[in-house]
């Protein structure tokens, strides 16, 4: 007799639901699709010579190493890496406050095993990053929510949820997963002030930090946070935890992302990670930093700046050109997305099966609510950095026709 192995799994895993967006992948990986849904890199721009002399040096020079068991915290030598990289940027951690985790993704779950029990509350921005409330969600995770606009999270109204007491807020400054959009200086210095006078913690996500277009560098929340403690050289302290990755800088295959946090996180971080895969691969870390060393990071990140600015501008002159009047979008500054806002009335979900018909996809704005309502289901996320220009201003003209043609079917009321 076979086992009835849905009777055994865990109530925790019968309540997870498999992402919107894989699912849409799969579908959007068709052959003649255009695809603006998935959050990937533009493989062209992957640096594959720097890494084929990386390989070779990390196995003739460091195999004893590279191929070992190594410790969970991460190699040394990619972790001071990782916190010299950042004094530029204003966060001076030391080696101890980085810990090395498979990707960003995997930061978001011992995030969530770390501190949600089953029925607490966690802030998040509306919409958000899907993987965070899925990684979130399995931890029995509720949530409260906070619209973002053009400058980021609105601020002015956090304080009314803040004192509802989430356990953390979690927060996407830079180019935000999906809207695009960026937190305002003022706001970030609303936000540090709000989260300590009320003691929330809170989880900056910025992936995307270096890839900025234009305008300058706003200073990271760990940042601000460290100022308004006047603890700027000393990481024991502090409201704020911040995650990166090599993700969208080198190649996401590497699944390499770091935590930044206080000693006395990190420790029990490392903890819950030796449970989940003791270490990431000593092999992929050695790797990363032969590639990124000597400045070749910054040189690279320079390079694609300008490969993902051009598809930017290519898809914000198509939009201008091709969508009617009654559909806005946002206009980012860095990143990898655009977020579009369709007319009351229109809904994202059957758009999409006409886009699917017209050989383009994108993914519905409804994926990215922790808590739905009309209102989610008016947003469209399409990416712009894996597309070239030409397939760009193709599928934002394939769009447009289903865009126009589910016009003609509702009546429209302007926002
Ligand atoms: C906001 C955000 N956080 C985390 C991740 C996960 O990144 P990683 O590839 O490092 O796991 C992504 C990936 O798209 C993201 O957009």
């Amino acid at each position: 007799m076979s086992t009835l192995w849905k009777s055994r799994y865990s109530l925790r895993a019968t309540e997870v639901k498999s992402s919107a967006i894989r699912e849409l992948l799969r579908v959007s990986g068709k052959p003649g699709m255009i695809s603006f849904a998935g959050g990937l890199p533009a493989p062209e721009v992957f640096p594959v010579e720097r890494f084929k002399e990386a390989c070779e040096k990390v196995l003739r020079e460091h195999s004893a190493l590279a191929l070992q068991y190594g410790a969970t915290e991460g190699c040394e030598v990619l972790r001071a890496m990782i916190a010299r990289h950042m004094a530029r940027y204003g966060i001076q951690a030391h080696v101890d406050n980085v810990l090395i985790t498979s990707g960003s993704q995997q930061a978001l779950d011992l995030i969530g095993k770390l501190f949600i029990n089953s029925g607490d509350r966690v802030l998040v921005e509306a919409p958000t990053y899907l993987g965070a409330l899925q990684a979130f969600s399995v931890y029995g995770a509720q949530y409260l929510s906070v619209p973002v606009d053009a400058d980021g999270l609105r601020t002015e109204l956090l304080e009314d949820t803040l004192r509802l007491g989430p356990k953390f807020m979690y927060v996407l400054p830079n180019f935000q997963n999906p809207a695009g959009v960026t937190l305002s200086e003022g706001r970030r210095e609303q936000l540090i002030l709000l989260a300590d006078k009320y003691g929330i913690p809170v989880i900056e996500d910025d992936p995307y930090g270096q890839l900025r277009y234009e305008g300058k560098h706003i200073a990271p929340l760990v940042v601000l946070d460290r100022q308004n403690m006047r603890r700027d050289d000393d990481f024991s302290f502090g409201n704020v935890i911040y995650l990166s990755t090599f993700s969208k800088t080198l190649a996401p295959g590497l699944r390499l992302g770091w935590i930044v946090a206080p000693t006395e996180v990190i420790g029990k971080l490392t903890q819950l990670k030796q449970g989940a895969d003791l270490h990431t691969s000593t092999f992929t870390q050695l790797m990363a930093y032969e590639v990124a060393r000597g400045g070749f990071l910054d040189h690279h990140v320079r390079q694609i700046r300008k490969v993902y600015r051009e598809r930017r501008d290519v898809m914000l002159q198509a939009l201008a050109e091709f969508f009617p009047s009654e559909v806005t979008w946002t206009r980012p500054k860095g990143g990898l997305f655009l977020w579009i806002s369709l007319p009351q009335g229109m809904d994202s979900q059957s758009l999409f099966r006409s886009a699917l018909a017209e050989n383009v996809a994108f993914v519905p704005g409804d994926s990215f609510y922790a808590i739905k309502d009309r209102e989610s289901n008016r947003h469209l996320r399409l990416n712009f950095s894996y597309c070239s220009p030409a397939q760009i201003r193709e599928g934002i003209r394939r769009l447009s026709v289903a865009v126009k043609s589910q016009l003609l079917q509702v009546d429209v009321q302007p926002v």
